[in-house]
């Protein structure tokens, strides 16, 4: 059966860079280093970033292309009397989940898209709290969150419905360079709002006494979350390359563009909400409370430009959050078309109701559940710790083992070297094995122990 792959090198790093870059970049991001005490957490992140997700994003590509198959088929491949399979299908419900709540966030942004083309913005009449007040007037309305949500997820299901070339490719080779280009814009007007030094200065000074155990973990979470790593979804759309395609190549770039687009996201929102006097640990509602802000005094000056900027950014972030959503949806997908021999349309169908469920449950509670805690967080900030802290880690332990230690060394030499034809590959081999062999593994172990003493 033909599983369809990318047209050109060009599109499968624009793919892997659409999953990674999506809100986790633009809505996480600011507000994890909100919550988390500001450059300590940026100076973790960047280290986990580039010495244990890369590693990781190589191990998981280095399964997909060499296997040809989704996480449980390559598992099965390589290991087929082991347990690890079976860890490996655990991994295919880690993205389920996220896509649930992901989708409520996705809605949001409709919702905002929408004030943007009705102009809501640009009233300089409206205050700070002004905006804050929206927001939460908003997602506790209880209906029309989750109308949106529902609409997130139909658009979702309509792209993965289409497949891998016609669907997902098209889509992310426009919309990720506009973004990048649009926050960039916004970054530049947010360093000019008055007070914005205080969150430039936040983003630059770190206080390493804010950095506990569990900020390491969140750190941890965060790249791993930003990168889609431990979840199957790198390593489902690196079975979709073509044989001679460059994996050091491809993860280093998606990294550096992944990181690169938090970081400038990070300046854009951070200087705004000081500038809009905003509690920088307000949540997953930062960037939603803090952008209007900037459009609007943006809109005292110059309104049209306002209305344009609002207007493309909330387009693109809908654009972003798809192409991230897209590739969660398309490894359970992948799961059921390969494995279960599923038709595509019943594996989206029926995964499209599993995740709509969870997803309402987790819209709910900024309204009726608001009440409803599991281990002292709300359903939605425990889907999100659940996923971002433990299972993504776990999937990336796993990857890593499996990759480092299970797999064949010349297998894994073959694929990440082309043959031995790649020379850059073939001279970083031996220090990207022992990190993959033993750093990466041992640092998410230490971690998680860290996380306990702490
Ligand atoms: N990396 C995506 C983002 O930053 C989120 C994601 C997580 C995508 C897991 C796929 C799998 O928004």
């Amino acid at each position: 059966m033909d599983r369809g792959n990318f047209g050109n090198r060009f599109t499968a790093i624009m793919a892997m860079a659409g999953s990674a870059i999506g809100l986790g970049n633009i809505w996480r991001f600011p507000y994890m280093v909100g919550q988390n005490g500001g450059a300590a957490f940026i100076i973790v992140y960047l280290f986990f970033a580039l010495f244990i997700c890369i590693p990781i994003f190589l191990s998981e590509s280095v399964i997909g292309k060499r296997s040809q198959l989704s996480t449980f088929g390559a598992m099965e491949k390589y290991a087929p009397k082991g347990q690890w399979k079976w860890l490996g299908l655990l991994t295919v419900f880690t993205p389920l989940i996220i896509i649930s709540y992901y989708s409520v966030v996705g809605g949001w942004s409709i919702e905002y898209l929408l004030k943007s083309l009705s102009f809501s913005f640009t009233d300089p009449q409206l205050s700070r709290d002004g905006h804050s007040a929206i927001f939460l007037d908003f997602v506790s309305s209880t209906w029309k969150p989750i109308l949106l949500h529902t609409a997130f997820m139909g658009i979702n299901a309509i792209i993965v419905m289409a497949g891998v070339k016609k669907g997902i490719e098209k889509f992310t080779k426009i919309s990720t360079p506009i973004l990048f280009l649009l926050v960039v814009l916004i970054m530049c007007y947010s360093l000019t709002l008055p007070g914005a030094k205080a969150g430039v200065i936040y983003m630059l000074k770190p206080d390493f006494s804010k950095l506990t155990g569990s900020a390491m973990l969140s750190a941890m979470g965060q790249a791993f979350f930003s990168l889609s790593l431990g979840v199957g979804c790198i390593l489902t759309y690196a079975s979709y390359l073509k044989k001679e395609e460059s994996l050091l190549h491809i993860s280093v770039l998606t990294s550096v563009f992944d990181l690169s687009f938090a970081l400038i996201a990070g300046f854009a929102i951070m200087p705004a909400v000081f500038a809009a006097g905003i509690e920088p640990g307000a949540g997953p509602g930062l960037i939603f409370e803090t952008l209007p802000f900037i459009f609007s005094t943006m809109g005292l000056s110059a309104p049209w430009l306002s209305n344009i900027v609002a207007i493309l950014f909330f387009v693109t972030i809908l654009f972003a959050a798809l192409t991230s959503s897209v590739s969660m949806l398309e490894t359970g997908v992948a799961y059921l078309v390969d494995e279960k021999k599923m038709s595509r349309p019943a594996a989206v169908g029926l995964l499209f109701a599993g995740c709509w469920t969870l997803g309402v449950f987790c819209s709910l509670s900024f309204s009726s559940l608001a009440d409803f805690k599991i281990l002292g967080n709300s359903l939605f900030d425990f889907c999100d710790k659940l996923t971002s802290n433990f299972l993504m880690s776990f999937g990336s332990l796993l990857f890593a083992l499996f990759a480092g230690w299970k797999m064949k060394r010349s297998d894994v030499y073959d694929e990440l070297t082309n043959g031995g034809t790649l020379r850059g590959s073939v001279k970083m081999f031996g220090v990207l094995y022992f990190l993959i062999r033993y750093i990466a593994p041992l640092a998410i172990i230490l971690i998680f122990a860290t996380n306990l003493i702490l």
